[in-house]
């Protein structure tokens, strides 16, 4: 599967050096993420000490992982760049876009009859520009890469919020939107404001009923979903050495549901057990030479209030098995007192499906614990009341698991064995027993159980679970169910009471597998064609954008003057909308169709000022273009906050918008607009927001000597040909400022390739 030996031993030869001159200029002993952070500057080896939660750094990623939903428009992008082949070791991975409905077999081939233009081009793509290819089926992209790729020390950027699964072997990966992908790819830095750090002292050993997952349903309920916005968790203490490589992943992989940019663990014999069992111990014999430096200073975890923003303590001993849920997956509950929850909270009682796997919960480690549990019911003569569902994390786990007779244990209960791949995870789920809205709950052991997230049902009620209390739930088929206490009536009426679950770390044979279903790409790639049909809806090879030219900027009409809450979902729609992501100009019709405008306060219904009458936002634009006139987008406080996909940038851009100016902005969608040669501007008086009316026309007088640090003037003409001149503030630095002049970041890229 190609890791790349050659890239780590390189990391491993100057990591020593940078950290010791990190502790040098920070003046103090480093944690974990400090040690990686500084040894991955885009500079090389440290000058200076960062401010956390405040510096902007650049980094130099040492991988990028991509899955087949944002590697489309990434991979477009990327092709825009001028490079015949990605700076940084990548792989795409096809996982997303398979529904689960009738098994693996059956859902695969659906998928590949139905998405197979979205995988030919990946495949394609990935073969022209040295990126490795894992097909359908295949595997979830974060077990395949912990499995493969992963390694102690290393920084991984993924366009995927759950890249942070990493974290289980003593990474710094972090999930990112396509256009910071794409600046790796192309040879530029990425980058991040220097984290806070969140330390979680793990003391005792799990037991009994308690998993890994449970560490992190816990660190969940007591730091909510918003709890770690900005912060790494770094986990240490006893208690992390006690836990698998695999576990460590899983509380890695929920730090997405924290807000966490990641968590990580230090290097410790449970990573290179994982890495000698994958087939990797060239990686653990090359860490175990520096390993001082793949973990913190003993000093930082002995005084952990010294060196940390904050610290959790846990006592893995004492820890209770928990259900988080529904709807939000901070809502951390013991087993034993949902019931009471329940009742009082109208949740339906009654489980419907149990669902094991995803890139959460799906190693040999956590298939082993489960098939205990559904073992015992066989054997105990109970039927199980739920129906079960399979996703095996990667086809090396699903071989394994099968040759070792674990999928045989499932199926013996009547579960459904899906693809290697997301399913209902992400909503792929074609689910026949419940109709419409119908109330109903469900146990799972992923990770996100947001509103319609697994089913589309705003009425499925999900609770996340550690895969072994998913099966003995699911097993009882009721939510006040508590295997540690509680017995259940067999087929024969007799009660019998489940014993603890007994997991297997790693496979005592060896893990095994016929294909994994991995494509390396050519070692010369100028001849592969890229496929695409020109015909598709869903798929669109990029054009370069044309840049704005001062003259444009004289008489652009107002789009929409957003109101309150406008983030990149309200800019660019998901759900069905996830269908048209490689294709611009058919996902532009969902351009602002959320945002509200504060003129009517409606969604996606705005005035043409040219015709007078009232339409939707895509159309309004569409026309405005033909006539060949730019337009502006006014808005309110935080414009563009939520998913960092650069979508929301590209389809204005694409559409003809030239600016977007508003009160405040997040700035990860700023910096997009500025990488696709937008303006992305701030009102210098917040309240000049209240002088934008409807029928405004807006004249940039100064837009010729646009520089750093110089407000910009707009001359605002309203319908009575009154008029208001503002200022508009901006963030624009030279490089950014080139990029605008050249139509985009990647044009100027290009340029440079070609200079
Ligand atoms: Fe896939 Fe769900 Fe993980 S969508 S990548 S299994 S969070």
């Amino acid at each position: 599967m190609a890791f790349d030996i050659d890239m780590i031993k390189k990391v491993y030869s100057e990591l020593p050096s940078r950290v010791d001159k990190a502790r040098e200029v920070v003046g103090k002993p480093l944690t974990l993420s400090e040690k990686i952070l500084y040894a991955h500057l885009w500079d090389g080896s440290p000058s200076r000490a960062f401010t956390r939660g405040k510096d902007y750094v650049d980094f130099a990623p040492d991988r990028i992982a991509c899955q087949d939903a944002t590697a489309q428009m990434a991979l477009l992008q990327f092709m825009q760049a001028g490079k015949s082949k990605v700076a940084v070791p990548t792989t795409v991975h096809c996982d997303h876009l398979i529904q689960a409905r009738d098994g693996a077999v059956a859902d695969l081939k659906r998928a590949n009859d139905t998405s197979n233009e979205v995988f030919d081009f990946l495949e394609s793509v990935s073969n022209k520009y040295g990126i490795g290819f894992w097909k359908p089926g295949a595997g979830i992209i974060h077990q395949v890469v912990l499995e493969n790729y992963a390694f102690p020390g290393g920084m991984m950027i993924g366009t995927d919020s759950h890249t942070v699964n990493a974290g289980g072997l003593g990474m710094v990966a972090v999930g990112v939107g396509g256009a910071d992908a794409v600046d790796v790819m192309a040879g530029m830095p990425w980058e991040l404001k220097f984290p806070k750090l969140i330390g979680v002292k793990l003391t005792g050993e799990l037991n009994g009923w308690t998993a890994s997952k449970d560490v992190i349903l816990k660190v969940a309920g007591i730091l909510t979903v918003k709890g770690g916005t900005g912060a790494i968790v770094e986990y240490f203490g006893p208690g992390a050495k006690n836990l698998s490589c695999t576990g460590k992943g899983t509380i890695c992989n929920m730090g997405a549901e924290i807000g966490a940019t990641t968590s990580t663990f230090g290097y410790d014999e449970a990573m290179e057990r994982f890495l000698r069992a994958t087939d990797r111990s060239e990686i653990a014999d090359e860490a175990n030479k520096i390993k001082d430096y793949l973990t913190g200073d003993p000093e930082v975890y002995e005084n952990p209030e010294k060196y940390f923003d904050q610290v959790i303590e846990i006592n893995l001993s004492t820890l209770r098995p928990h259900l988080n849920g529904p709807f939000t997956p901070d809502l951390a509950t013991p087993v034993g007192e949902l019931g009471k929850k329940a009742r009082e909270n109208d949740w339906p009682i009654n489980v419907m499906w149990g669902l094991i796997g995803s890139c959460t919960n799906s190693s040999y480690e956590d298939l082993t614990r489960a098939a205990s549990i559904a073992q015992q019911a066989i054997d105990k003569k109970l039927k199980p009341k739920s129906d079960f569902g399979i996703n095996p994390g990667s086809e090396q786990i699903r071989y394994t698991a099968e040759r070792d007779g674990l999928l045989r244990v499932f199926e013996d209960l009547g579960a459904t064995i899906f693809t290697n791949a997301c399913g209902p995870c992400i909503g792929q789920w074609d689910r026949s027993d419940v109709l419409g809205d119908e109330k109903n709950t469900i146990v799972h052991s992923f990770n996100r159980n947001f509103s319609k997230r697994a089913d589309g049902n705003p009425n499925t009620h999900a609770f996340v679970g550690s895969p072994e209390m998913v099966a003995a739930i699911a097993i009882s088929g009721r939510l006040d169910f508590d295997p540690m206490n509680d017995s259940l009536l067999n087929e024969d009426g007799e009660e019998v009471k489940l014993d603890e679950p007994r997991g297997i770390e790693l496979p005592p044979r060896g893990f095994e597998v016929e294909d994994a279903g991995y494509l390396e790409p050519d070692a010369d790639g100028s001849g592969v064609n890229v496929v695409v049909n020109p015909n598709s809806e869903r798929l669109q090879l990029l054009t370069p954008f044309e840049p704005i030219k001062d003259e444009e900027l004289q008489g652009v009409k107002l789009l929409i003057k957003a109101f309150g809450k406008c983030t990149t979902d309200h800019i660019s729609m998901a759900g069905p909308w996830l269908r048209y992501r490689g294709h611009l100009d058919n996902i532009a019709n969902n351009t602002l169709i959320g945002a509200v405008n504060a003129f009517n306060k409606k969604t996606n219904f705005v005035k043409n000022q040219l015709d007078g009458e009232y339409g939707g936002v895509p159309d309004t634009q569409r026309a405005y273009k033909k006539a060949g006139i730019k337009t502006i987008v006014v808005g309110d406080h935080n414009y563009g906050e939520g998913s960092s996909r650069e979508h929301a940038a590209m389809q204005p851009r694409h559409l003809g918008v030239a600016a977007v100016l508003v009160k405040s902005f997040a700035r990860i969608h700023e910096t997009n607009l500025k990488k696709q040669g937008m303006l992305g501007l701030t009102f210098a008086n917040e309240n000049d927001y209240d002088l934008i009316q409807e029928d405004d026309t807006f004249n940039f007088v100064d837009i010729s000597e646009f520089a750093p640090g110089k407000p910009l003037t707009i001359e605002v003409v309203h319908a009575d040909g009154s008029k208001d001149t503002i200022l508009a503030n901006h963030t624009y630095n030279d490089a950014q400022i080139e990029w605008y002049r050249e139509g985009s970041a990647l044009n100027l890229i290009k340029k440079q390739n070609n200079a």
